[in-house]
């Protein structure tokens, strides 16, 4: 199969039926993606408020374009549990899935080694993909970078393709440089990226931020924003949404309301139709409860929380569990999580997609219907329950995952983190310290040097060669950002307690990374001393106590 002979694009959203307005929105887009065709790629960005419409147009993007014979590739950034270059790998997933095995092994040259790490299936589906061996640190994220470019470019063949990202107000670190990267790279291409976020919630501590308003500051994007639909189109919305047609007076509470945001619209009109039935639909009820309780739902959290409480009690207990577990959950994993089984689930799993709480996203497998509902779930609990739900949902991957737990190690330590004191100290760290190995094989050295912060927090005073082995990664993260006076420290940090606990192969190894770096130490200070300052205290000094 070639690209875009792929079965079917994933859009990020169920698109079709229903969709209203953005006109000018779309023309624009499709103004950018002829261009594009012709030889100018670039970036675009839709923003807006949460449930503004952002990943709909997106999606209704997408099949306009995989109609027009473009190849569609799309990731999605995850809030919290997400592993380095998260986003990015399920775009290449995808490109391997879709390309022929003749095309992998051409697009892929000599980049097998580095590419394989972002992507396990490359391997399995082009065997032999050449090139062995170690890529250093300091060399791999810009050859990772440029690799994954090339692969895109050589897998697309004649076709232009359209990779749409979603959320990226979530995006980690390493997937921002990547975006960077890109930008540059993009407007002699025939690929477009489509990306997604919240504009209105942006959080200066995430790195999407500042990398958006630079990129766009230097031309190097363009920046669709997504207003309000207009009352005409909400009435649009409801009429299509609606079995039985709204009275005026609903359809003007619910234009005033939701000041035109089709998540708020949708989850309205849901509303007054569940009022309606749970008042038996009787006439004289409709035009009070439509102004009290509009009004006591004044934002779309407060009436998702409305709507939520409505449901039957093991639907919402099953919400709580998935909402737990992540934006995306197997029923098999519920099911294991022993919340709710059989019928039970079933029955609680259809109540929750006719309330658009939920969406099937393929088989046995579903997602919210919307971030804030998961948001809104996880809310109302409290936090001893909240933690111990994240411990029983880390035992579960753990069991789940069996062998291959490793690979899993960023998402079961996340749980086993938020599970707090809930979880063994020791257990927690374990997976964090093989959470930071796999950020490093990736050159993901921003969350390397987090997870490693939080590894050393949580490690027993007593765990002196877990805590030599965190440090050793540490300095192999520094090194990998050419901050060669912190590797230094790290390293001699982690020298220090190889020593102390006797392990003189593990001693040599760190003594001759620190020979390798000592060479060109003078220049590596000398540069770090304009760019970051001088470093007060070194990182191993820096390792904090335990909690
Ligand atoms: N133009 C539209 N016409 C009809 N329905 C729409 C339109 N835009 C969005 N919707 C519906 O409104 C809901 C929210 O849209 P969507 O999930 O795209 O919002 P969003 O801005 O991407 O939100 P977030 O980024 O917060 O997830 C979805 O159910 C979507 O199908
Ligand atoms: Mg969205």
């Amino acid at each position: 199969m070639t690209p875009g002979e792929a079965p079917s694009p994933t859009p990020v959203l169920p698109t079709g039926d229903g969709f209203v307005g953005r006109d000018q929105e779309r023309l624009d887009i499709r103004m950018a993606l002829e261009r594009a065709a012709t030889g100018s790629g670039g970036i675009l960005f839709v923003a807006g408020a949460p449930g503004i419409g952002a990943s709909r147009l997106a999606s209704e993007v997408a099949v306009e374009a995989s109609r027009k014979g473009w190849w569609v590739l799309s990731g999605r950034c995850a809030e919290q549990d997400g592993s380095p270059l998260g986003p990015v790998r399920e775009v290449l997933s995808a490109a391997v899935a879709s390309s022929s095995v003749k095309s992998l092994h051409e697009a892929v040259g000599t980049n097998g080694p580095v590419l394989a790490r972002l992507v396990p299936s490359l391997r399995q589906k082009a065997r032999g993909v050449s090139g062995i061996g170690d890529v250093p640190s300091d060399r791999l994220r810009e050859q990772l970078f440029r690799a994954v470019f090339d692969f895109l470019v050589s897998c697309q063949g004649a076709k232009p393709l359209l990779i749409v990202l979603d959320d990226l107000q979530w995006a980690d670190e390493a997937t921002v440089l990547l975006l960077r990267d890109m930008a540059e790279r993009l407007g002699g291409s025939k690929i477009v990226i489509l990306g997604t976020y919240w504009e209105s919630e942006l959080d200066s501590a995430r790195p999407f931020t500042t990398a958006v308003s630079r990129l766009l500051r230097r031309r190097r994007a363009q920046r669709i924003a997504l207003a309000r639909l207009s009352d005409r189109e909400v009435e649009k919305m409801v009429a299509a949404m609606a079995e039985t047609p709204l009275t005026p007076v609903q359809l003007i509470g619910i234009q005033a309301a939701t000041e035109g945001n089709p998540l708020f619209v949708e989850h309205s009109a849901l509303y007054v139709a569940e009022s309606e039935s749970m008042l038996g639909g009787g006439g004289q009820a409709q035009a009070s409860y439509t102004e009290e309780d509009l009004e006591l739902a004044q934002s779309v959290r407060g009436l998702i929380g409305r709507r939520l409480e409505r449901l039957s009690e093991p639907a919402q207990r099953m919400l709580v569990a998935a909402a737990v577990i992540g934006r995306d959950f197997d029923i098999s994993l519920l099911e294991a999580f022993g919340e709710l089984s059989g019928h039970e689930l079933r029955d609680a799993l259809d109540e929750a997609k006719r309330g658009h709480f939920l969406a099937s996203a393929g088989l046995d497998r579903y997602r919210f219907g919307h971030d804030l509902v998961r948001q809104r779930v996880l809310a109302v609990l409290p936090l001893p329950r909240l933690q111990a739900y994240h411990l029983a949902v880390a035992d579960t991957l753990e069991r789940v995952y069996g062998k291959s737990a490793n690979e899993h190690a960023s998402e079961i330590g996340h749980h086993l983190y938020q599970a707090g004191t809930a979880a063994d100290p020791e257990r927690t760290s374990g997976h964090l310290l093989e959470a930071a190995r796999n950020a490093l094989a990736v050159g993901a050295f921003e969350e390397v040097l987090r997870l490693i912060d939080v590894t050393l927090q949580l490690l027993p005073g007593e765990k002196i060669r877990d805590r030599a082995q965190a440090l050793a990664i540490r300095g192999q993260a520094y090194w990998g950002l050419a901050r060669l006076s912190d590797a230094k420290a790290a390293w001699n940090g982690a020298l220090g307690r190889y020593e102390e606990v006797g392990d003189s192969r593990a001693a040599a190894g760190i003594h001759a990374r620190l020979r390798d770096i000592g060479a060109d130490g003078a220049v590596a200070v000398a540069v770090e001393h304009t760019e970051a300052g001088p470093i007060a205290t070194s990182p191993a000094e820096a390792e904090l106590p335990n909690r």
